[in-house]
């Protein structure tokens, strides 16, 4: 059966790649993703394992064959292995990804691994220890690292650095990143800073770093060739003829690229989220309460909410921030 048109949204978009936060919480505060005392939701309201994994399979029955699993930080929930174990056995799935902060990878890369995980991206904005103190609030530069070279050890391909670049904090080590993934053999994607909930810490305008002046530092020193590689996702990916890696730019702000969006989200909470830009959602956790274990009503629900996806976002630094999710709900 072709799958590919089973989840097609009012605007004709194909719905393939679901992100699914697995919990709110996360051991790091960083600086441009929430504030220093976040509250995080009681734990009634956030989805059991269980929950997970049943929204994950209705989505992978109508078609959808990437999950990846997202945070707050995914791996705070000691469930995680299982909840990858029971996902990666899905008929159809054709891959399992993972964002994390890398903090708890070198406890968790083997077991992740042989559950059946596929790819992991980590977030990584500073190689200097004190500066990385900083802007993660409560983070360790060397316990991200040995978790990076312990994904790497146990033989994940293709991991993915992600770095949000802010003036004045970072942008003076893009090209250190880019180094680094080079030796490493990572991928790496530079991110515009998103105004996903208020935070007091910057402002969001003055710290915003565009991809163009992003990719003019990288080009420097590496030239870089564009390429028409996608995962049907925001970033715009390039190569370096002397290096294997590719470089990535995720441009919320410069770019629009919501016309090719195959992506949903499921919050913490058991929303699912039609666009990250937009609040309006359909709650997916009251449907798994009421009738539990019966997916083919859960598909339903889903197939009717899919109808609901805006045709773009609209981000304006200008304004007072419209989203008023930090990004911990929805794990990006
Ligand atoms: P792939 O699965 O390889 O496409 O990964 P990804 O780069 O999309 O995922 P990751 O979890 O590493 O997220 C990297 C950044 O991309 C995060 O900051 C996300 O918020 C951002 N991002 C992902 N999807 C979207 C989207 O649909 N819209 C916007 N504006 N940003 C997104
Ligand atoms: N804008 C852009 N990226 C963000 N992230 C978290 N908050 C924001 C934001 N406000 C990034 C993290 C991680 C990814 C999942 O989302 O750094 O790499
Ligand atoms: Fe945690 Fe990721 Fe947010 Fe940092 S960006 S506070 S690691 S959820």
């Amino acid at each position: 059966m072709g799958s590919a048109a089973l989840l097609q949204d009012g605007f004709g978009r194909p719905i393939t790649y679901l992100r699914l936060s697995v919990t709110d919480r996360c051991n790091f505060r960083c600086v441009y993703c929430m504030p220093e005392k976040m509250q995080f939701l009681p734990r009634i309201k956030t989805l059991r394992k269980e929950e997970l994994v049943q929204i994950g399979a209705a989505f992978v029955a109508l078609g959808v064959s990437k999950v990846r699993l997202t945070g707050g930080e995914p791996l705070v929930d000691p469930n995680l292995p299982w909840v990858v174990k029971e996902l990666a056995d899905l008929p159809g799935l054709e891959q399992l990804a993972l964002t994390t902060n890398g903090d708890r990878l070198g406890l968790y890369a083997n077991e992740l691994k042989a559950a059946g995980l596929d790819r992991i991206n980590i977030s990584l904005d500073s190689l200097n220890p004190k500066r990385f103190a900083e802007l993660t609030r409560t983070g360790s530069l060397s316990r991200v690292l040995d978790g990076i070279g312990a994904a790497q050890q146990v033989g994940f391909e293709r991991i993915k650095l992600n770095v949000v670049v802010l003036r004045g904090r970072n942008d003076d080590e893009v090209l250190d990143l880019v180094r680094f993934a080079r030796r490493e053999s990572l991928d790496i994607s530079f991110i515009e800073e998103m105004p996903l909930g208020s935070i007091s810490e910057h402002d969001r305008k003055l710290s915003f770093v565009s991809s163009d002046e992003i990719r003019a530092i990288v080009s420097q020193e590496f030239p870089l060739t564009p390429t028409t590689e996608t995962t049907g996702g925001p970033a715009r990916y390039h190569r370096m003829d002397d290096s294997p890696i590719s470089v990535g730019f995720i441009s919320p702000h410069s770019n629009n690229f919501c016309s090719s969006c195959n992506r949903v989200r499921v919050t913490a909470e058991g929303r699912l989220l039609l666009c990250l830009g937009n609040e309006n959602s359909v709650d997916l956790r009251r449907v798994v309460r009421e009738s539990p274990n019966d997916l083919e009503t859960l598909k339903v629900k889903i197939r009717e909410a899919i109808l609901l996806k805006p045709e773009r976002h609209y981000f304006d630094l200008n304004e007072a921030p419209q989203i008023v999710r930090f990004m911990n709900m929805t794990g990006g």
